[in-house]
């Protein structure tokens, strides 16, 4: 019997997904469910993102479209980009994929050998750890805990480069905690990688406009532009512009690693469907009332679920700056009972929480950090209030 490769002997399916499906799974036997476990934004884009797509269905070339993505859809990204406070990207520093995701796994393929280190601050997004397994790279992890408010310090920073990764891979805002690093916080990182030049830098900045309490987003390059030859910004629509199912990744960076994107999309998917990439250039270049008036009602969600974590003893949460999640610190809860089950930690805080209110959060395991569970908090207003609901009286019943 032939076998997989070794390679796939490293790759297992999102500890997220599977959270997800258990809770879909009660769904369908009748139970209530309120799901705050995927990552989505819960809204679609607006109209004539659709009416762009309508067109160019209209008008189908039939053909193959660029490797490295249309080029009205790579202008379109240099123009957001302008927006974002990043000047100065041409057609030759950009490259396109199926989704930030791909675009990700692109990246490893192209930067990393096997043996090779990705250093990334934990909490990370569960898929660094996947994808650094899959190419076969070694990691290098930067506790960022609670106490540090899940962000990393530029001393950290320091002496994880000093060990020469070959990439670092930061994420800001973060998923799965929601935090934003500052100004002030950017520029300390920027010079500490300004530092150590044997190291490419990944930002995975894709929720860079959902930022709150007017911080504004920062990227590296803009304090020190000599970091642009070795950093790579990473965007998506998926989260921003309630797209994820319409699979856009886009990426800027050094020239080489742009080429080296296309070479790899030329011999995996040859190119973004025309009719995807129409309404990505509508998204991106169109009226942005629609994500504007989402990020200020992210924000005012954000607030809600602060507000109830914070009337539950024990529970410490971070305040988040962006993206749409919370992450707190659920220890408090482990070593105690609810309906005679004893939770020794999140994964069995989460069943748990799952099995008796009905409610569905990832246990922070699945990101690096077993004291805490991440809420994604998208979903509507009452449903939010009765899930967050729930969580306290299910607070309230532990022993
Ligand atoms: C930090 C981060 N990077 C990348 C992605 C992938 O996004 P996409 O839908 O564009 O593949 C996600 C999705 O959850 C994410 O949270």
């Amino acid at each position: 019997m032939p076998q997989l490769s070794h390679r796939m002997g490293h790759a297992k399916p999102s500890a997220i997904m599977a959270v997800a499906e258990k809770a879909k799974a009660l769904k369908a036997q009748g139970r209530d469910i309120i799901s705050f476990s995927i990552g989505v934004p819960n809204f679609l884009p607006g109209e004539h993102v659709y009416a762009a797509a309508r067109e160019a269905l209209a008008k189908d070339s039939g053909q193959y479209g660029s490797n490295r993505g249309a080029d009205a859809l790579l202008d379109a990204f240099i123009a957001h980009m302008g927006r974002l406070g990043l000047a100065g990207y041409t057609r030759k520093h950009c490259a396109t994929g199926v989704g930030a995701k791909h675009l990700l796994y692109n990246l490893a393929e192209a930067l990393l050998d096997p043996g090779d280190t990705i250093a990334f601050a934990t909490p990370y997004w569960t898929t660094y750890v996947d994808i650094a397994d899959i190419v076969g790279a070694k990691t290098l992890l930067l506790p960022a805990p609670a106490s540090q408010d899940y962000k990393i310090t530029p001393a950290q920073l320091d002496a994880a480069l000093a060990q020469k990764p070959k990439v670092y891979l930061f994420n800001n805002p973060s998923n799965p905690t929601g935090m934003v690093y500052s100004k002030d916080e950017i520029a300390a990182l920027a010079d500490v990688f300004a530092k150590h030049p044997d190291t490419w830098i990944i930002s995975d900045d894709i929720y860079n406009t959902l930022v709150f309490d007017g911080l504004g987003y920062h990227n590296i390059v803009n304090f020190r532009p000599e970091l642009r030859e070795r950093t790579v910004f990473v965007d998506s629509l998926s989260k921003t512009y309630g797209m994820p199912g319409w699979r856009v990744g886009l990426m800027a960076g050094p020239e080489a690693i742009a080429q080296a994107i296309t070479t790899l999309n030329s011999n995996h998917i040859t190119n973004l469907p025309e009719v995807v990439t129409a309404a990505a250039v509508a998204a991106l270049a169109g009226p942005q009332d629609v994500p504007q008036q989402k990020c200020r009602e992210f924000e005012a969600k954000r607030d809600v679920v602060l507000a109830a974590l914070a009337a539950i003893p024990g529970v410490k949460c971070p305040r988040p700056q962006g993206a749409f999640y919370v992450f707190p610190d659920i220890s408090c809860a482990f070593g105690k009972s609810h309906g005679g089950k004893l939770i020794a930690n999140d994964v069995d805080f989460c069943n748990l929480l799952l099995e008796a209110e009905g409610v569905a959060c990832v246990p922070g395991s699945a990101f690096g950090e077993p004291s805490a569970l991440r809420i994604s908090y998208t979903c509507p207003d009452a449903p939010l209030k009765e899930g967050l609901r729930r969580i306290q009286a299910f607070f309230a019943a532990l022993v």
